[in-house]
């Protein structure tokens, strides 16, 4: 179990989370991903256990995204079940329509998905919303409106903090000048983006980690978590997982040196 004493401040967000948080692609989505095996979307009885054993082991944090599907919603329902202080993490500019990934950065599409998101979620802000790149970063970040419209919805209270998940250093950098929160992919594999880490240590701001498993194709899942979650810089480490052996063993074997 993941003991409270572990942790970690999320950037300047005044968010306290657990170095390992759940992702949930999984949980809503089975069509147009790169996982090694085809799976199908557990039904809500076994979602609202995985979701439980999630909490017992001491997991606060929940990544989704409009993107993953029915997640969102399937999200709003079970977690307020489940008697847990959980934080939730969401994203705009990546959609799932018709089996596929569409990606839109305008006024319009961010507005839509952020009253979307906080109808599915069941709440009246969201707590972190994450701008969902294509891998344009730069493009995104200087020729879309999408932070300038979320920075509208946040001066309003429906969103408490925002943050990228980029793909690029260049973007990265550029968006750690003014969000709180990057998200990036990270494992012994890929340090492409590591760079990144240091940067927003020293600006003091959150990083989550996606793909540290390499989507499903590690073949040491405890070496690549520990790795990762024990990376100077890195506040969480998002595990996606919708196997409870997986989710028990990976939170088992993780050793952390802080
Ligand atoms: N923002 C973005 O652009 C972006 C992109 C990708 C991901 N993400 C976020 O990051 C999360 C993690 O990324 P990811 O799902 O792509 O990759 P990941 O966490 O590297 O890998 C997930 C895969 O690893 C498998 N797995 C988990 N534990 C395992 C274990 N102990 N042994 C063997 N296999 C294991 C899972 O299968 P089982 O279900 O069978 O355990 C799943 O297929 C996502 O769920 C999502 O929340 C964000």
């Amino acid at each position: 179990m993941i003991e409270v004493r572990h942790h970690r401040k999320l950037g300047s967000t005044g968010l306290t989370i657990s170095p390992i948080g759940l992702g949930t692609v999984k949980f809503g989505r089975d069509t147009g991903l790169k996982y090694p095996n085809t799976f199908r979307i557990p039904d809500a009885k076994s979602l609202l256990a995985l979701l439980t054993q999630a909490a017992e082991l001491g997991i606060n944090f929940i990544d989704t995204a409009p993107a993953y599907g029915s997640s969102e919603k399937t999200l709003g329902k079970l977690l307020k079940q489940i008697n847990s202080p959980w934080h939730i993490c969401t994203k705009v500019g990546e959609y799932h329509i018709n089996g596929q990934s569409h990606y839109d950065f305008s006024t319009k599409a961010t507005e839509t998905s952020i009253e979307n998101s906080l109808r599915n979620l069941n709440t009246d802000a969201l707590e972190l919303v994450l701008v969902h790149s294509d891998g344009n970063d730069k493009n995104i970040i200087e020729q879309s409106d999408v932070f300038e419209t979320l920075l509208k919805l946040k001066d309003k209270g429906l969103i408490k903090h925002l943050g990228m998940s980029t793909k690029t250093v260049a973007g990265g950098t550029m968006a750690l000048q003014f969000v709180e929160v990057l998200m990036i992919s990270l494992n012994e594999s890929d340090l492409s983006q590591a760079t990144l880490i240091a940067l927003a240590k020293q600006h003091n701001k959150g990083v989550l980690i996606k793909k540290s498993l390499q989507s499903g194709n590690t073949l040491k899942p405890s070496k690549a978590i520990n790795f990762a979650a024990n990376y100077p810089g890195v506040t969480s480490v998002i595990l996606g997982t919708i196997n409870k052996h997986h989710l028990q063993s990976n939170i088992d074997n993780l050793q952390l040196r802080t």
